[in-house]
């Protein structure tokens, strides 16, 4: 009998970085992605509609009997985990805790965190990584800000432009803030796509966190925790992907993303567009 698939969504294509992640970490599981791409961006919105967002998307993946769901979505994690997984009976796993955990590891003392608005505005970073430095005992500086014009130019596949370094520059001189920290977590599934420009930027005097890695490593812990793991093994990966619109950037973003790890010819047709009751 084939095992249930794990489900991860995010409010577009640019929680595939998480996916990505997952499908190398995890070999024998197959995967179920839903990217809500028509109501993107997420990291704008209240409290209460990223709330309703992040319900049915997580509804949308547990009517397909998934065994487990990552909210890819940072923007969902640290607004409306908790109330996740107060709601739904399955194990629900979101990417702000383990890279909060990865951040603490790595820095000699001062992190920063880029998100949209609503994840900084939510403290969830703040309060993750405060908690992870008290367990350690290690006394932590923790600087945050916004950069909500990242996902758009990214969406616009203007990821190489001269005009989006300079935006970056400009969001890093505020408050002094890159000058501040040795560690940045990138705490947006889009900003893996844009990792190396922010890297150069950095010029190796920050260690840039992308925490894809560090969900996969989590999510492989509790499926072994809770002997929900897929047994078959050498199997051929079985990936669905479900999106609420399908545009240019769809194509672009998703391609350029699981390229590594899917075969060319497959991802176009692997898009399947559907409809989420409101
Ligand atoms: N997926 C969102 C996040 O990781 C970024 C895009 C949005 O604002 O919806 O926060």
């Amino acid at each position: 009998m084939e095992q249930n698939s794990i489900g991860v969504f995010d409010s577009g294509v640019g929680g595939l970085t998480v996916l990505k992640s997952l499908i190398k970490t995890l070999k024998n599981e197959n995967f179920i992605y839903f990217g809500d791409v028509a109501r993107l961006p997420y990291g704008t919105k209240s409290e209460q509609t990223i709330k309703r967002y992040g319900f049915q998307d997580a509804k949308f993946l547990i009517e397909k009997n998934v065994k487990l769901i990552v909210v890819a979505c940072n923007t969902v994690s640290s607004v409306a985990l908790d109330y996740l997984k107060t709601i739904f009976n399955i194990p629900i796993i979101g990417v702000i805790e383990p890279a909060a955990e990865i951040a603490v590891e790595k820095t000699k003392k001062s992190i920063g965190v880029i998100g949209t608005v609503a994840t900084i505005k939510s403290g969830k970073y703040l309060e993750l990584i405060k908690n992870y430095a008290k367990n350690r005992g290690k006394t932590i500086e923790i600087h945050q800000q916004a950069t909500s014009l990242l996902v758009p130019f990214i969406e616009d596949g203007w990821k190489e432009s001269k005009i989006l370094k300079d935006v970056i520059i400009e969001y890093f001189k505020i408050d002094d803030f890159i000058n501040k920290i040795d560690t940045l977590v990138l705490g947006c599934t889009h900003y893996p796509v844009i990792q190396d420009l922010i890297e150069d930027i950095c010029q190796n005097k920050v260690f840039v966190l992308n925490s894809a890695d560090a969900v996969s490593i989590k999510v492989k812990e509790i499926l072994e925790k809770l002997h929900i793991e897929s047994k078959e093994k050498n199997k051929k990966q079985k990936i669905e992907i479900y999106v609420t619109d399908v545009n240019d950037t769809v194509y672009y973003l998703t391609n350029k993303i699981l390229s590594d790890v899917l075969d060319d010819n497959e991802i176009h047709k692997k898009i399947k567009l559907v409809d989420i009751p409101d």
